[in-house]
């Protein structure tokens, strides 16, 4: 995939932290600048051709997620991004369900996945379960199967894990969940911008993912649900747009989408996201997933070479996305290993990855009884990247070695 001249932040730099955001080619911001410089206006309001044409491109962008996620364009809810459309579910969900229920999660879950559903099941009265991660970063089996027995309410899971890159099978956990009456809400972030999505073929509930890991702006995200499930939310936040009618008294709120979406949305952002799937869907999910296999596989074997890392997570490209997390032992940090590697120009990310109750899973089997949790490098891979990205990671945690290791 040669397309480095798309992307000019990229000239010169190996970034490999797409995890935490991807880079930005041409093609989205002069889509963003064409709205903001010819047909700056608000949507759904006037009645004036500028805003008539702001609304236009608003809602093809919405078709175009739709069309991304094979789905139609009202399930689909624009958000600030994953974080957003996780609190919406999590509040809105855990309100409307009795008090006293189960919500299960994993413990590989990001925090914003993590941290709304423990808040509001702390504020509403509900039981927390946890599915438990095995030694080589996969779902536990026994784990899952003993928490779906309990029959949960909801299941909020990671499609991917933004540390360990393992890929959950959530077709067939959504076939289960169904069985049991259990609502699944999906964490894609880290998934739709790299996996092609069917949302109608992986079976859950709920889905949400952002803008700014796809080539697309920050600030703009995506809850998609099926229509029941949706119809069935409460609004989240009030305000104007979302609305039907107003009196002193009483208000009637608007059919989907808009009533999800009070005030004004992020028009610009949603129109940059737009183009992104159109960049995507012009290279082809396929060939993404395809060309990010290939690095993870050349990544794997080459991180062999390095002496005392150790990887967290499955080591398996067919069931890992193009995330790669790691230690380089007791003595060598994290952070000194990315400091090491921004100096040779290499982004990667270090630390807890906002997955702390992650981190002590692997503090508990890799030092146990240690009083600082474990904390990893990570390495991330999109479309953009090369084998010469590999290899000069490779360098750099050579070097790194051999600076802190003495
Ligand atoms: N969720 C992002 C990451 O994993 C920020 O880095």
């Amino acid at each position: 995939m040669p397309i480095q001249e798309d992307f000019p932040g990229l000239q010169g730099l190996c970034y490999l932290d797409s995890a935490a955001s991807s880079q930005t080619p041409h093609q989205v911001v002069r889509a963003m600048e064409s709205y903001y410089l010819e047909y700056r206006a608000n949507v759904h309001r006037g009645a004036y051709a500028l805003s008539s044409r702001a609304t236009d491109a608003y809602e093809e962008a919405r078709q175009k997620v739709a069309g991304f996620l094979a789905t139609q364009p009202e399930q689909c809810i624009f958000t600030r991004g994953t974080t957003e459309s996780l609190n919406l579910l999590a509040q809105s969900l855990c309100r409307s369900l009795p008090p006293g229920q189960r919500i299960a999660l994993s413990a590989m879950e990001h925090h914003s996945n993590l941290v709304p559903w423990q808040q509001w099941a702390l504020h509403q009265g509900h039981q927390l379960d946890w599915i438990e991660v095995t030694a080589d970063g996969k779902l536990d089996p026994d784990s899952l199967t003993q928490v779906l027995d309990r029959k949960p309410a909801v299941l909020a899971l990671a499609w991917v894990s933004n540390v360990l890159g393992t890929i959950n099978p959530i077709a067939e956990i959504a076939r289960r969940c169904r069985d049991n009456g259990t609502i699944l809400v999906v964490d894609a972030a880290q998934g739709v911008p790299h996996l092609e999505t069917k949302v109608n073929e992986l079976g859950c509930d709920f889905l949400a993912f952002s803008g700014h890991k796809m080539l697309g702006p920050t600030g703009i995200g995506v809850l998609w649900g099926r229509a029941e499930r949706l119809e069935a939310l409460p609004p989240y936040h009030y305000g104007g747009s979302m609305v039907g009618m107003v009196t002193r008294q009483k208000t009637t709120f608007a059919p989907l989408p808009q009533r999800l979406e009070a005030g004004t949305p992020a028009i610009g952002d949603a129109i940059g996201l737009g183009a992104a799937i159109d960049y995507l869907r012009g290279h082809g999910m396929d060939q993404v997933r395809a060309h990010e296999k290939a690095l993870l596989t050349y990544a794997l074997q080459r991180l062999q070479e390095v002496p005392d890392l150790q990887i967290a997570g499955p080591a398996d490209p067919e069931h890992q996305s193009g995330v790669v997390s790691f230690s380089l032992g007791k003595k060598v940090h994290p952070h000194d290993v990315a400091t090491v590697l921004d100096r040779r120009g290499v982004c990667v990310r270090a630390g807890h990855h906002c997955c702390q109750p992650l981190m002590q899973h692997f503090t508990d089997l890799w030092t146990p009884g240690a009083r600082a949790p474990v904390s990893l490098v990570r390495a991330s891979f999109y479309l953009y990247n090369q084998r010469h990205d590999v290899d000069r990671l490779i360098d750099g945690l050579l070097e790194a070695r051999k600076v802190f290791n003495r």
